[in-house]
């Protein structure tokens, strides 16, 4: 779970818009176009606002808190965009007098989170009546869900999925003037709106939407359902907000879809990724590139080649294997074998030698034996994950996963789980320690949040380095040697 700390002073992106919305006046007629509808009804928020208020005696509070993957955190730096500019004060607490949880529903713990917190708000809401919740994201776009929440969950004020949350600033108001619940989701999206204020969690790097939804139907995977059909944001409005980004300081972008190297294929004049990519990099102060997520069936040579002659493009590749069994591959309709996933990692290795590779491995796929995970960690030794995230198949309704007959027992997947996770840190334990002794570039992000003396930062390769240091560094890269390899992570020391 990730909250949202409020950075005062912070520069809203997109400005521009506001202005050229005009009819900003709440007491006419709503516009029918997008975006200015929306500034409309931020406006007419911002009287709800101040008069709950007024009379509650204290400046509205709001909090987003934040489940599953960086295109949810994204989201949900979209919705603290509107709060704010509604007039709401942001904290990271729950006791906030706005509470909406941004929810995944990739595994089933992730929904049982979800069903976790609204049990604990509920609680505060019986001692605070005036207490407002909303619930939105992934979790929202399956019928069954929406259906518990309505019998078991009924003090909840706001529902909606994904495909509207560009209507955020709408709903809030009709929350405002209703007494009931109110629910809006759509099955799926008809197009992008553009040019909505966001609050950015960190002011010196951001993530930007490259695209939106994913085509791919893995047969375990939900995301296809919930997110709908792929859709690519415009070139020129991607390469746009990274250079309103870079204006306001940005320093570090990570270009964001469920499978970026599809990116452009549908546009009406298509591009490739890798194009994409050319053309962020010429953008006067980014310093470094990040994307998630590649897929290996569709990761090209123009790309490896783009990335390994880049300055600016981080030396890290997310690229993620799920099985080395290409049987089980097969039944998970990844589209790649062990063989050829083999041979891409190789290729990518040797063209980018300080590359750090990461993946996502799930154990536990309906049919799979110890043989199947035995081929799993063949891949893992071979091709040395410099970190690898593993889970535990989640039997997630309406895929085609979920209805096949050879479910996997929780024991016997769970075994797998211990095998496969053991050398998966032992190789990422000697990934990690070839850096030792060596002294990289870091962008300092925070202060660490253990021990105040030290900085943390993040390495090209995204491994991460905590080092002492002046909080006056945070946003700014700086060199530091790595000294002491704590398995995932170093101590370090800045170097002149
Ligand atoms: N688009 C990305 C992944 C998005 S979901 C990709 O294709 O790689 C993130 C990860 O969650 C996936 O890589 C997968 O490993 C895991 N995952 C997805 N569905 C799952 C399920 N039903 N059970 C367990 N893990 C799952
Ligand atoms: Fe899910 Fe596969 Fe799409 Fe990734 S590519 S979001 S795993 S369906
Ligand atoms: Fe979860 Fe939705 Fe992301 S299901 S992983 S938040 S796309």
């Amino acid at each position: 779970m990730d909250n949202f700390k409020r950075r005062d002073g912070l520069p809203m992106e997109f400005d521009g818009a506001e202005a050229a919305a005009g009819a900003l006046n709440p007491d006419r007629e709503p516009p029918q176009e997008e975006p200015a509808r929306q500034y409309y009804f931020i406006e007419k928020c911002r009287q709800h606002v101040s008069e709950e208020g007024r009379r509650l005696g204290h400046p509205l509070t709001a909090a987003v808190i934040t489940f599953g993957c960086q295109m949810n955190a994204r989201d949900s730096e979209k919705l603290s965009g509107i709060l704010e500019r509604a007039g709401y004060v942001l904290t990271d607490s729950e006791e906030a007098d706005f509470v909406i949880y941004n929810t995944c529903t990739v595994r089933d713990n992730a929904n049982q989170r979800v069903y976790g917190r609204l049990g604990f708000v509920n609680s505060m809401k019986k001692k605070n009546p005036h207490k407002r919740v909303a619930l939105c994201g992934c979790m929202m776009q399956e019928p069954s869900v929406i259906e518990r929440i309505r019998t078991s969950y009924r003090f909840v004020d706001l529902i909606f999925g994904t495909h509207n949350l560009f209507k955020f600033a709408e709903l809030l108001c009709t929350m405002y003037e209703s007494d009931r619940m109110v629910i809006d989701i759509w099955r799926d999206a008809d197009r992008i709106v553009e040019e909505l204020p966001v609050t950015r969690k960190y002011p010196f790097k951001s993530g930007i939407n490259i695209m939106f939804g994913c085509d791919n139907f893995c047969s375990y995977c939900i995301v296809p359902y919930v997110r709908g059909r792929e859709r690519s944001r415009r070139p020129g409005d991607i390469l746009g907000e990274i250079r309103a980004l870079a204006a306001q300081g940005v320093v570090e972008v990570m270009l964001l879809g469920q499978n970026v190297n599809s990116y452009g294929k549908n546009l009406e004049h298509p591009i490739s990724f890798a194009q994409l990519l050319r053309e962020a990099e010429q953008i006067d102060g980014i310093e470094r590139i990040r994307f998630m997520t590649s897929h290996p069936k569709d990761l090209s040579d123009e790309l490896i080649e783009v990335m390994g002659s880049s300055d600016k493009i981080c030396r890290h590749l997310h690229l993620p294997l799920q099985s080395g069994s290409t049987r089980i591959l097969q039944a998970m309709n990844r589209r790649y074998t062990k063989e050829q996933y083999l041979a891409l990692a190789e290729k990518i290795r040797s063209r980018i030698p300080d590359i750090s590779l990461t993946t996502d491995i799930i154990v536990g796929f309906p049919g799979e034996t110890m043989a199947d995970v035995e081929e799993t960690i063949d891949v893992v030794r071979r091709v040395k994950f410099d970190n690898a995230f593993t889970f535990l198949y989640s039997r997630r309704t309406g895929t085609p996963a979920a209805a096949m007959e050879n479910q996997v027992p929780r024991e016997a997947a769970q075994a797998g789980f211990d095998r496969l996770l053991a050398c998966v840190q032992e190789t990422a334990r000697e990934q990690v320690a070839r850096l030792s002794g060596q002294t990289r570039a870091a962008l300092v992000e925070e202060v660490n949040p253990h021990d105040p003396s030290l900085l943390t930062g993040r390495l090209s390769n995204n491994i991460i380095v905590h080092f002492p240091g002046a909080a006056s560094l945070i946003g700014r890269i700086v060199p530091v040697e790595l000294l002491e390899n704590h398995g995932f992570y170093f101590i370090g020391r800045m170097t002149p």
